[in-house]
């Protein structure tokens, strides 16, 4: 387990709560196939394929890829810098799931804005995007974990307030889950066609 998240502090304060209660909400979606934006060593993809799912992932980090290589080496690893959203053939309409834990925090707004319209782009009618990190419900919040964590907060990372990211994609159905003052897990549906 990490350090802050034993100590329950920012960054990875919940880190393994919120694990377990994505691949929870992620075994409750119909359909096995599953997108991991962001994958890194593949700990999560390697709990969900141990229960029959099928996961694709994307990372830029060659090293990242060859861990997750190694510890699921059925899964699709696909090497590629999501901040330019997501390649065309992944954006397949058939994937029942989305799930990006602890990286999407690396994205500006704009940039966030192109990725989960593409990650919409691969899911099937019935699928769900699911997002755990550093994340609050409000900027009240998200000020109270800037100040409580002030010597180790990264201004080089964007973090998502939810009433705000509600307002830039009033388009999607949201369900926020608070884990801990400094993160949880966002449930996103796009809007049906
Ligand atoms: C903190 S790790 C989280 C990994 C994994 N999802 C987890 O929950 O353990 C963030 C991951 O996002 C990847 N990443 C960050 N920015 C990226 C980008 N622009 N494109 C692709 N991968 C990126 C990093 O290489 C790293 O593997």
């Amino acid at each position: 387990m990490r350090e802050s998240d034993k100590e329950e502090r920012y960054p990875f304060a919940a880190y393994e709560k919120i694990m377990d209660r994505v691949c929870e909400i992620l075994e409750g979606v119909p359909g096995h196939k599953l997108l991991d934006v962001g994958i890194g060593t593949g700990k999560l993809a390697r709990k969900l394929m141990a229960n029959g799912y099928s996961v694709t992932g994307v990372d830029f980090s060659q090293n990242m890829l060859n861990e997750a290589a190694q510890a699921n080496p059925d899964a699709v690893l696909i090497t590629w810098d999501f901040s330019k959203g997501l390649p065309d053939f992944i954006k397949t309409h058939d994937y029942s799931a989305v799930l990006c834990n602890y990286a999407i925090h690396h994205l500006t707004p704009c940039e966030k804005k192109v990725l989960i319209s593409d990650m919409a782009k691969c899911l099937d009618p019935e699928g769900i995007i699911v997002i755990g990190d550093v994340m609050t419900e409000t900027l009240e919040e998200m000020n109270y974990a800037m100040g409580k964590d002030a010597d180790l907060w990264d201004e080089d990372e964007y973090y998502i307030v939810v009433d705000e990211f509600r307002e830039q994609m009033s388009e999607y159905h949201m369900e926020f889950e608070k884990f801990s003052y400094c993160s949880g897990v966002l449930v996103m549906e796009p809007p049906k066609k």
